[in-house]
């Protein structure tokens, strides 16, 4: 027998499904007079309300895409293989595959590295040691990594990622570069090797004006972790454009280290205001370097080479002391916490062209052992960062391997203050999923991995040291299955 209570229930059951059907309806006649009035968007107009669809499949697609439809090596800027070596190896967990590789080793352009006959014994395999930067400074730098962490400044990063990452290079006897956003608590704070960098801002070295303080660098320089100083020309992702920090990142805290306005999109200029040719180069780097007593470099993207070629010269006509400590060499594959897609797209050389080059010239001039290559562009896994070594590099530094130490999932909304992983959002609901001490093991992790399979590939290639890998090494496929050595390219 039916109750009167389930009648009661199925009469407001009934009538609450009416009104929801009533309110479905009413709601898509509203869109559809929406859609057919407004005139911005032609597909709304043209088919109204269903055209919505378009827009969140769009939107949803992102996100599919790269869990069901992407294959392993299809993905941009990083595909999944890449990715997931980066995350076996912060976990540190089994680094083996099965069966085989899924790399197309015949592609055009591909890099081969050359395995010796007899490689030596397990108990005499390659190892990486530490190198000196700024030999002549009067705090040279015996940098303990070969491999580090790039620039990113705090507020394109969280407090939470940088704690992380700080905790982490200290964990793993690596440098942290500040990038441009000038110096933290959350930098400063883990102990660990830091590498200040003045971009064209000046941030946290500047004055109410924006002019360069010499007695604020004084200051960062008199704290031992400080180690060297990276004055930034130009960045892979954008070159010709300043730093870009979007207003909604930029919070009190971000505001008063930076030295600007809270609340106000924070944009460098394109170029350092102080330095329009060489000679002001060099100025600066003289100036940087007698305040500091420290090492003193510059981080660039290489344009036309013949602009290396004026500088060595402007260089040796002053003295090779003169001379940048080192240059860090980003690419156009570089990235960004905020860049426009055409410079993005287009503009600056790619890594594996301007590096041997850079090294060339540096050679040809006579200045190679005085100034260190430090290379930085998509070097997130063992191979490409063999072959930077190979082909120029002392030392390799990445932001976006790191990043995904941390766990970011390449959601590519770095510059919404969105990011769903808080590697780059400033959100304390999405900051509080990242825990700094658990991450930071993971960024130690990924560097000791890193480190052991470069070694590897040294072993397997018979030198002792991955700076003993060269050219030599490697052949680069110019057609289908047709490899040639690397040193006809070069
Ligand atoms: C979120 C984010 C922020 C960055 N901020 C800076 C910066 O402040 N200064 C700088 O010189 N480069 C900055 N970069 C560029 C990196 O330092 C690096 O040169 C570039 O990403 C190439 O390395 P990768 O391929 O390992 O990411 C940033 C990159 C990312 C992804």
């Amino acid at each position: 027998m039916i109750s009167e209570f389930s009648i009661a229930f199925f009469n407001i059951a009934a009538i609450l499904f009416t009104c929801l059907i009533g309110c479905l309806v009413l709601l898509v006649g509203i869109l559809y007079i929406i859609d057919v009035t407004q005139k911005k968007q032609t597909i709304r107009r043209n088919y109204p309300v269903i055209g919505r669809f378009r827009y969140l499949f769009e939107h949803l697609g992102e996100f599919f895409r790269q869990y069901f439809f992407a294959m392993d090596r299809e993905e941009l800027p990083f595909n999944r293989a890449l990715r997931n070596w980066v995350y076996r190896a912060s976990k540190d967990v089994d680094a083996t595959l099965a069966f085989g590789s899924t790399r197309q080793i015949n592609l055009n352009g591909e890099a081969i590295f050359l395995n010796a006959p007899y490689p030596t014994l397990d108990s005499n395999s390659a190892c990486s040691t530490s190198l000196r930067i700024g030999n002549e400074c009067r705090y040279p730098y015996d940098a303990p990594s070969i491999f580090n962490i790039s620039g990113m400044s705090y507020g394109a990063l969280s407090s939470v990622a940088v704690t992380a990452l700080a905790k982490g290079a200290k964990k793993a006897h690596c440098w942290l570069n500040t990038g441009e956003g000038g110096l933290s608590s959350f930098h400063k704070d883990a102990g660990c090797d830091i590498i200040f960098q003045i971009g064209t801002a000046k941030y946290g070295v500047r004055d109410l004006n924006g002019n360069f303080a010499p007695n604020k660098l004084k200051d960062i320089a008199a704290l031992p972790q400080v180690k060297m100083f990276e004055i930034k020309l130009s960045q892979g992702a954008k070159p010709g454009k300043g730093g870009m920090l979007p207003a909604s990142k930029i919070s009190k805290e971000i505001a008063e280290i930076r030295g600007i306005p809270e609340g106000e999109a924070s944009i460098s200029p394109n170029r350092h205001p102080n330095i329009h040719s060489n000679e002001t180069l060099l100025d600066f780097i003289d100036e940087v370097r007698s305040l500091s007593g420290k090492p003193t470099g510059i981080k660039t993207v290489m344009g036309d080479p013949a602009w290396i070629h004026e500088l060595c010269d402007a260089i040796n006509a002053r003295g090779a002391k003169s001379a940048p400590d080192f240059i860090t060499l980003d690419c156009a594959e570089g990235g960004t916490g905020a860049a426009p897609q055409p410079l993005m797209d287009f503009v600056g050389m790619p890594l594996r062209e301007s590096l041997p080059l850079l090294n060339r010239i540096l050679e040809e001039k006579g200045l190679r052992k005085r100034i260190r290559i430090i290379a930085s562009g998509k070097l997130v896994a063992p191979g490409a960062a063999a072959l930077a070594i190979a082909t120029g590099a002392d030392f390799i530094t990445s932001a976006r391997g790191f990043m995904f130490s941390l766990g970011c999932i390449q959601a590519m909304q770095c510059n919404k203050n969105t990011c769903p992983t808080g590697i780059t959002t400033h959100k304390a609901s999405l900051q509080k999923g990242l825990d700094p001490n658990e991450k930071s093991n993971r960024v130690a992790n990924y560097h000791k991995q890193l480190i052991k399979h470069l070694e590897m590939i040294s072993h397997s290639c018979g030198v002792h040291d991955p700076r003993e890998l060269s050219h030599k090494h490697v052949r680069i496929v110019t057609q289908h299955n047709k490899s040639i050595p690397m040193k006809e390219l070069i």
